[in-house]
């Protein structure tokens, strides 16, 4: 498992004005109420990170860690919270961030949660979004970039743990 060939398909600069425009929109459709941003563990901290350093409403952080487990690789809809929130989500508005959604499962289970935990209002921001993997609909609000059915690493995403580093996102070959 070593040598797999990626080819760049969003540089560290249009990744980082994309997290910008994201940002801004954020800003003006919260339009001065706080946040509390659920940063999906590990994929999406590189990206919750870099979106919250430009969001200039009040911010709060918390991270969850879940699993989906089933048989291989792909998901089975069994999202299980591995790690969970430290603080209570009653009465707040919560972002959930999430790197890339594919099946729709991991997110739909997620929303379903935080509206049953009391939240004020659960949005979604993802950095990427395959439609075409789609088998759960959910009501996505901000999303990075589109893309075809291929499997991508970096800026958080891995590929069997590796590649969470890169500074831009690739497509595996
Ligand atoms: P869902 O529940 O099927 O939407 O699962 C989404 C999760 O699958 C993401 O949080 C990723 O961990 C993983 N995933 C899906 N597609 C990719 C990919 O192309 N690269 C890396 N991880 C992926
Ligand atoms: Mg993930």
């Amino acid at each position: 498992m070593k040598g797999e060939k990626i080819s760049v398909m969003y540089s560290e600069e249009q990744v980082n004005e994309r997290i910008r425009e994201l940002a801004a929109q954020i800003n003006e459709d919260l339009n001065g109420e706080s946040v509390k941003l659920v940063c999906i563990l590990k994929g999406a901290s590189f990206f919750a990170c870099e979106l919250a350093k430009r969001l200039t409403i009040p911010v709060y952080m918390d991270f969850m860690y879940v699993s989906s487990y089933g048989n291989g690789t792909e998901s089975s809809g069994n999202v299980r919270i591995t790690k969970d929130l430290e603080s209570p989500i009653e009465g707040e508005n919560v972002l959930i961030v999430e790197d890339i959604i594919d099946s729709g499962r991991t997110l739909a289970y997620l929303s379903d949660e935080f509206r049953d935990r009391g939240a004020k209002k659960v949005m979604i921001c993802t950095l990427l979004s395959k439609p075409d993997r789609r088998e759960v609909e959910v009501p996505v609000d901000y999303i990075g970039y589109v893309i075809p059915d291929r499997f991508v690493v970096g800026y958080g995403l891995d590929y069997a743990q590796k590649y969470r580093n890169l500074p831009y996102i690739g497509a595996i070959e």
